[in-house]
């Protein structure tokens, strides 16, 4: 090599400072044991700031019962705006060969932010990490917006914009991705090479709803084609009776019962179970024929998602107050509105403790199967 003032300099640069070699990494063994990914990094997008601390306080709390002195790098609040609106993400530590799980809240209710910044920023803080050396990137989204646009509907020449979110994660750059109870099974397929690990509300729903287990004057009933099989499955588990509603969509966003299929005689109560509320006109509608036409005369409600809409709040109000509705059960996959939160018959499931299980698992390559 010629020598040159420019060599000189640089020369001695980095003296002291340590060359990695596998004898460095056994002297240094006992500081800290990692998985194979990395050393465990959580870090949360503003809208999931509110989940993430629930399961680094979780996951804190079983490193500490289980004696361990491992520390649990957390970054919260990684994505910010600039003047101009741009979503731009720094990343205050090295993230260089860490397993980094990314939070974000998709659809957040308790702030101005919408479904598509949320988003933005997922993919820009997805790519922060890989551009800067995450050794592997896992999207923990506990709810998968845009999961319904999953297939061309009866209104006009609508995208699989589930598919596009889905390319979107994968150029970011995910490895993986960690949500509950998407819209539909087959989502997996639209992640090609990418692990999509779901947990099914099928578990949460049959713990909350023990109670009601072979209840003669209950009938668990399915508001529409797609949560049938989970209410087979749940109905089964807890030997109670069920049925199905055939449902229509006379304008997007707008629900309609046909029929519901199904042997009612003898019952009194129901058991309404779906994947979400969005404007709360499926739960509606199906209440009102329930009462209407099959005899029912009160009923509890469980949905994996609550979207927090004001035209919902208002819809549950009402079949409250008529006496109809008793009990309705949501969980925390999106943050919930102080409206909601505020009526006095609503009840929320935590979710972060299984999700703080299934990151354990995840980072240190366990299976999964049984807690999903
Ligand atoms: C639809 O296929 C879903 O399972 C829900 O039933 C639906 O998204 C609920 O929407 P909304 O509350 O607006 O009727």
């Amino acid at each position: 090599m010629i020598p040159s003032p420019l060599q000189d300099m640089l020369n001695g640069h980095f003296d002291g400072q340590a060359f990695f070699t596998p004898e460095w990494f056994s002297r240094n063994a006992d500081r800290q044991v990692e998985s194979p990914h990395g050393r465990l990094l959580l870090a949360s997008c503003r809208s999931s700031d509110y989940f993430a601390r629930q399961v680094v306080e979780q996951y804190q709390r079983f490193l500490d019962q289980a004696g361990s002195r491992a520390e649990l790098l957390f970054l919260d609040e990684i994505d910010f705006k600039f003047s101009d609106g741009e979503t731009c993400v720094r990343l205050d530590v090295d993230v260089s060969g860490n397993d980094v799980f990314v939070f974000q809240a998709l659809q957040d209710p308790r702030s101005d932010r919408t479904v598509d910044e949320n988003t933005i920023a997922l993919l820009t803080a997805v790519r922060a990490m890989r551009e800067w050396g995450a050794n592997r990137v896992t999207a923990v989204v506990p709810y998968l917006a845009y999961a319904r646009q999953e297939k061309p509907t009866k209104f006009k020449r609508e995208p699989t914009t589930a598919k596009l979110l889905a390319d979107l994660l994968i150029s970011a750059g995910i490895d993986r991705v960690l949500t509950f109870d998407p819209h539909f099974d087959t989502i997996h397929g639209f992640y090609r090479h990418v692990p999509v690990n779901s947990i099914t509300s099928l578990k949460i729903f049959e713990k909350v709803f023990e109670d009601f287990r072979q209840q003669e004057d209950l009938i668990v009933v399915a508001p529409d084609a797609g949560v049938s099989k989970l209410v087979t499955y749940f109905s089964r588990q807890l030997k109670l009776k069920s049925a199905v509603a055939s449902k229509y969509r006379p304008q997007p966003e707008e629900a309609a019962i046909a029929e519901v299929i199904g042997d009612f005689e003898d019952k009194s109560r129901a058991l309404l179970l779906d994947d979400m509320i969005s404007t709360g006109g499926t739960i509606y509608a199906l209440a009102n024929k329930l009462v209407e036409e099959k005899g029912i005369e009160s009923l509890c409600v469980g949905v994996s998602h609550n979207l927090c809409q004001q035209e919902a709040l208002e819809r549950m109000r009402d079949l409250h107050d008529r006496g109809i509705l008793r009990r309705l059960i949501v969980t925390n996959s999106i943050p919930q509105s102080d409206a909601f939160l505020e009526l006095p018959f609503i009840e929320t499931v935590d979710l972060s403790e299984i999700f703080t299980h299934l990151i354990n698992r995840i980072h240190y390559n366990r299976s999964l199967a049984e807690l999903l």
